[in-house]
């Protein structure tokens, strides 16, 4: 029996993924959220991408959490660790081993949106660590982290850079409600990609292989199941491009010729002009300053900044204020 907490149905899921699609394909540029990406199909994608010899984030936030792993459990002594986004369990065995090995840990709560991923990860890690209160929550992270166990010093971990997938409003509302949602003195370990040469991060994002290409694509492959659509996937080209202003990277899809979509649930026709690009991610690389800066209007302070040796990817340990 897997100990899954619900505060989000596929009802719900099926209700904002109409709502997005809605809002974003009647913009003016259009867009999606990312978060669609993460089907069955988009969530191996992205697996394959963490592999790609271009994509340096996956790897080496993983180096510097290995290194850091036992000093993150002597400075925190946390008893609690609640992971967001949890996807992928393996960057997670490490701190756990690492909080377990210190002695203060006694339960791990991972939240995902999506239940398929979370039953999983809950199933094998209490396989795992039969000592360990393992119990998951399906909500989302900019929606339910209210929800997230009452207790004492509790650590929450938000890694891989996904934060990065935030705009700076959203990202704003998303640290203050964290902030809400502990207490002065418990951490939050976040992962961030950094601000580097565009020739380092373009190519991450636009790989050889076309893994990536394929991986944005998937977003219309997902509104065509989910909703009806009649997307030609193969007609939208991927583009992946540095924003120097914002610091950002931003993926799109570009028309390759004019496109009528159909969106069938929605009772919805969209059109495409030749070369129109529609918005399907912003992953921001940050700066220490600028991070601090937003994490202090939160009420939060930065305690430790560790990055790889060249500087590619830091991983913070912050504490409420
Ligand atoms: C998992 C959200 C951090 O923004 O780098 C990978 C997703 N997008 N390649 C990122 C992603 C394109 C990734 N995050």
């Amino acid at each position: 029996m897997t100990a899954l907490e619900i505060h989000l149905d596929d009802q719900d899921l099926a209700r904002s993924l109409r709502t997005d699609v809605v809002t974003g394909l009647t913009a003016t540029p259009k867009w999606l959220p990312p978060k669609w990406f993460y089907d069955a199909r988009g969530s191996d994608l992205f697996e394959d991408i963490t592999r790609l010899p271009e994509y340096y984030p996956t790897r080496t936030e993983r180096a510097i959490l290995t290194e850091r792993a036992a000093e993150i459990a002597r400075v925190t002594d946390a008893k609690a660790l609640v992971e967001l986004g949890s996807g992928s369990s393996e960057k997670t065995c490490l701190l756990l081993d690492a909080l377990l090995a210190h002695g203060t840990l006694g339960a791990f709560t991972p939240l995902d949106v999506s239940s398929a991923a979370l039953g999983e990860a809950v199933d094998r890690l209490t396989e795992r660590y039969p000592g360990l209160a393992v119990r998951g929550v399906v909500g989302d992270l900019t929606r339910h982290l209210a929800h997230i166990p009452d207790g004492d010093n509790r650590m929450v971990a938000f890694l891989g850079g996904t934060i990065g997938n935030l705009v700076p409003d959203e990202r704003a509302e998303f640290l203050s409600n964290l902030r809400a949602a502990l207490r002065p003195g418990e951490w939050l370990l976040l992962g961030t990609d950094l601000v580097k040469d565009p020739a380092i991060v373009v190519p991450a994002y636009d790989d050889a292989a076309g893994v990536t290409a394929d991986f944005n694509r998937n977003v219309l492959r997902v509104v065509n199941h989910r909703l009806g659509a009649d997307f030609d996937v193969d007609a939208f080209a991927h583009v992946a491009l540095w924003d120097a202003e914002n610091e950002w990277i931003e993926m799109r899809l570009r028309a390759t010729t004019a496109q009528r979509v159909h969106i069938r649930d929605l009772d919805l026709t969209v059109d495409f002009a030749a070369g129109e690009e529609l918005r399907t991610e912003i992953s921001a690389k940050f700066r220490r300053e600028g991070l601090e800066a937003e994490l202090g209007a939160a009420r939060f302070a930065l305690r430790h900044f560790w990055t790889d040796p060249a500087g590619l990817f830091a991983v913070s340990l912050i504490q409420a204020d």
